[in-house]
């Protein structure tokens, strides 16, 4: 008996050996279709192929694609567990021609496989066609054998695929089993079609046609083929079973469900069994594409299976959180064909034992209030709305957890009831946000807020994606369309662009679709959960409804990426360097640089800023790998993530770790984060602290560069470097040294310098004429830029050469006057050289000076003066002498 893992694998080998390329299942969450909530068929990352607007190096696929179909259109979710076949999460086989081989081919290919390959008995098998294709019906007479009998004619749009309203579609052909007459059911096409005994296994494609506008075909110039065998129903046939829950992978499944809740797998909790394994693919498959429970859009999904699970669980008598504790099951039994899920566990863990732990603390009070309620009902009454809608807001019940509990009651729900109280609600929220006074543009945003939920973030998984146009604003106010020039904001339903938050710089790049494109400058969060893109219309017509593929520039969003991660880095250095007083107190993080403001009441010093810079730099280069989770904020604490005091965090938060374990922490840096961060902490490059600052009393600030931007200053500090080398002819090595000793030479040439214009003004001074003022020998002259330091010297020095008895000298050095005023040891008792420089000092603005009665210095504002003054000296001591 082949295992599931073996039919994939069979499948896959089987069309590589006829040409096909094995391609990798693309995400849960469509990157090329905003319109679709889930990847819900093989086809969808092949879309533009088709279509031509895309090529690939191939031109014959073959995938394992993993698909959703819970929310939005294909809602199997209702019927999940409690039919053979519904599944919230499935796989779908398929081989694809891309204009290379086309009908005989693929039936050919398909009937081989199922007929030789995996040895399905011919007369257990039959076929539909779209009743118009005579070529399909022909082809399945010569190619398999098959006679008229088994060869359905289906008239309906059932055998006539299309990808959507417009685009590639075709008629379509299926395989179906026949489980035998003792299973009631009749053949497709007939009143009892949708009993269990044919059941479809394969739907081949015939993509011959372009639809556009719709109703208007005309044939594709490449004809290709698309095929979707659903691997689950497969195993069943395979393995010689009528429901898919009795194959190998559920079986596991199943029955670690009944191993933890202690309750048999086939007895009164079966369906319960089947919905937690069908519900624990869905979760972990979406968690690992990066989806998290949430209040809106695929988030909401998510969190409506996860909650659905844990009720199941609950009502089987699990008190702790349980659903986590699957995960290894399913790990085993798929983490080989999916990597994703066994690189993605400890976010998915964590986050499925988040989401329950929360659930339960309200589990118990909502389902009693649940059964007060129905008691108080007649039978088969609806349950109100406004008790749903209370299990729903208090108790965080969504509406089809409340419809599964009732199940079988026979009490249904009133949901437009719920619809209006919800409605109630939003209205109270929007009425008493407009109060608080916020401006008018906001008031637009708050309003798409309302109309079309919260924007959904795809950026921690991918730079690209496609998203429908839902608004557009030019000014205050929406518009029909806006064009080539236009100012324009753009909300997407989805966008991988990051909105300026958390200190984390928007994200740049481009909007596009066949003859549009808008140059986005900057993108900004708006009414808390918008992300809006600001740009300007560079070519055609913007308007809302249109689909536009969002590209972010990378090697910008890199640049921030590498800022944000060294930012966590530096955080929890600094902490340990200096202390757990060090808390965030501000951040910034562009392409270019970091700003980083930390409470701490003194300066950090230039060494320990060395050492912090030291310690990023092994963190860097320990290159272990990014680590981020969502868990509740209280969990996350007592991890020891470091939490911003004072914000405010929803139910969820994301928790970023970097580095090894570490004592009792799971991580050396562990912090609260909705950023986008490196997938390794080498990512960063390297780390320089640029600047260290205060910027109010007890908060300091630094600057630092990391990746790109920190190689630039590298490269530029070392190129000046380079530059004083060769301009003092030394290696760089020598450099210091060699600048060591030209500054002891300037010292040494400066002392010199003062020496010799001492000499000099010595000279012109004694050269100066000496006069005779009532009888003394006076010597005086206006120095000029000589510094004022050196006058007294110099006053001794003329006095000493015998040719005065009084030395009068005046400096101007600094547009300032000085006066030093000496006087002969026998001209003492006559002249006071006190009374002279404040004769001085007065004339030049200033207020006197001190000294002694042979000495004396003072000073005053006014330089232009001098010769006033030294008249002013002369005066003095004429009534002196
Ligand atoms: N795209 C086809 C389907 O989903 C194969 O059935």
């Amino acid at each position: 008996m082949l295992t599931t893992n073996e039919i994939r694998t069979t499948f896959l080998e089987y069309f590589a050996g006829k040409g096909h390329q094995i391609v990798p299942s693309s995400s849960l969450v469509p990157r090329n279709d905003p319109t679709l909530l889930f990847t819900n068929a093989g086809m969808v990352q092949f879309k533009n192929v088709f279509t031509g607007q895309e090529t690939r190096p191939y031109s014959r696929a073959t995938t394992a694609q993993k698909v959703v179909r819970a929310g939005g259109k294909h809602n199997d979710l209702d019927n999940v567990g409690y039919t053979a076949r519904h599944h919230t999460f499935f796989e779908m086989m398929g081989n694809f021609s891309f204009g290379d081989y086309f009908k005989p081919e693929a039936i050919e290919l398909a009937w081989t496989l199922v007929t030789k390959n995996f040895g399905l008995p011919k007369d257990k098998l039959l076929v539909t066609v779209f009743s118009e294709d005579e070529d399909a019906a022909g082809l399945w007479r010569s190619i398999a054998g098959l006679d008229d009998s088994r060869i359905i004619r289906i008239p309906t749009s059932d055998n006539f695929w299309r990808m959507g309203d417009t685009g590639p579609c075709g008629p379509c052909s299926e395989i179906f089993f026949d489980h035998g007459p003792d299973v009631p059911g009749g053949p497709p096409g007939s009143p009892d079609e949708d009993g269990d005994r044919f059941v479809e296994i394969w739907n081949l494609v015939f993509m011959q046609y372009f639809e556009d506008p719709p109703g208007v075909r005309s044939p594709l110039p490449r004809p290709s083929i698309d095929t979707g065998l659903g691997l689950e129903r497969f195993a069943a046939i395979m393995q010689g079973k009528r429901d898919n829950y009795d194959t190998d992978t559920f079986v596991a499944l199943t029955q670690a469900s009944a191993d933890l809740t202690h309750q048999s797998v086939d007895g009164p909790f079966k369906a319960s069994h089947r919905v937690v394994a069908d519900h624990l693919r869905s979760t972990a498959f979406l968690i690992a594409d990066g989806v998290l429970p949430s209040k809106d859009g695929r988030g909401y999904v998510l969190r409506r299976i996860m909650r659905r699970a844990m009720r199941h669980l609950h009502m089987m008598g699990t008190r702790e959180p349980v659903f986590y504790k699957l995960l290894p099951v399913l790990i085993q039994q798929m983490g080989q064909a999916y990597p994703e899920l066994v690189q993605g566990e400890a976010l998915i863990r964590e986050t499925m034992r988040g989401e329950e732990e929360r659930f339960k603390a309200m589990l118990d009070r909502g389902l009693g209030l649940l059964a007060e309620e129905t008691d108080k009902l007649t039978p088969g009454a609806a349950l109100p709305g406004d008790v749903a809608f209370r299990l729903y807001d208090t108790f965080g019940f969504p509406l089809d957890l409340t419809q599964d509990a009732l199940r079988g009651s026979g009490h249904p729900v009133d949901v437009e009831g719920f619809d209006a109280a919800m409605t109630v609600q939003r209205e109270r929220a929007r009425a008493s946000w407009v109060g608080s006074g916020d401006t008018a543009l906001e008031t637009v945003w708050f309003e798409a807020r309302d109309k079309f939920g919260a924007s959904e973030f795809l950026g921690y998984s991918t730079e690209q994606a496609d998203g429908e146009v839902q608004a557009v604003v030019v000014g205050n106010g929406f518009v029909k369309e806006a064009p080539v020039g236009a100012e324009v904001a753009v909300l997407l339903n989805q966008t991988p662009f990051y909105g300026e938050s958390g200190g984390q710089a928007g994200d740049t790049g481009t909007l596009t679709a066949n003859g549009l494109r808008i140059a986005v400058t900057d993108t900004q969060k708006k009414a808390g959960d918008l992300i809006v893109h600001y740009g300007t219309v560079t070519e055609g017509t913007l308007r809302p409804g249109q689909a536009v593929t969002a590209t972010v520039d990378h090697d910008r969003r890199s640049a921030i990426r590498a800022h944000h991660s060294a930012t966590h880095l530096l955080h929890e250095a600094l902490r340990r360097k200096l202390g757990t007083h060090v808390a965030q107190k501000g951040s910034l993080n562009t392409p270019d640089r970091l700003r980083f403001d930390v409470s701490q009441p003194r300066p950090i010093t230039a060494e320990e800023l060395a050492e912090v810079e030291a310690e990023v730099n092994r963190l860097i280069r320990e290159n272990s790998q990014v680590l981020t989770r969502s868990m509740t904020p209280e969990e996350a604490v007592a991890e020891g993530a470091m939490a911003l005091f004072g914000e405010k965090y929803g139910d969820e938060v994301r928790v970023v770790s970097m580095g090894g374990a570490d004592g009792n922490k799971s991580a050396w840096s562990i912090e609260l984060c909705g950023g986008t961060h490196v997938n390794r902490t080498g990512d960063i490059g390297q780390f320089r602290i640029t600047a260290e600052n205060g910027v109010s009393a007890g908060v300091r600030r630094i600057e630092a560069v990391a990746g790109k931007a920190a190689e630039t200053l590298s490269l530029a500090n070392e190129q000046r470097l380079n530059q004083m080398a060769a301009m003092m002819k030394v290696s760089v090595a020598d450099a210091p040294e060699r600048l060591a000793l030209l500054l002891e030479e300037r010292r040494t040439m400066e002392r010199q310098i003062s020496q010799l214009q001492r000499q000099l003004a010595a000279g012109n001074a004694a050269s100066a004429g000496v006069e005779d003022v009532g009888g003394v020998r006076l010597a005086s002259r206006n120095v000029g830029d000589t510094a004022p330091r050196e006058l007294k010297g110099l006053a001794e020095t003329i006095l000493k050469q015998g040719n005065a008895d009084v030395v009068v000298l005046i400096s101007t050095a600094g547009d300032k006057g000085s006066v030093v005023a000496a006087v002969a040891p026998e001209t003492v008792e006559k002249v006071d050289a006190v009374a002279l420089v404040r004769a001085a000092s007065v004339a030049m603005g200033g207020k006197g000076g001190g000294g002694r009665r042979d000495m004396a210095q003072a000073g005053g504002p006014n330089a232009g003066a001098a010769d006033a003054a030294l008249t002013a000296v002369r005066e003095a001591l004429a009534g002196a002498a």
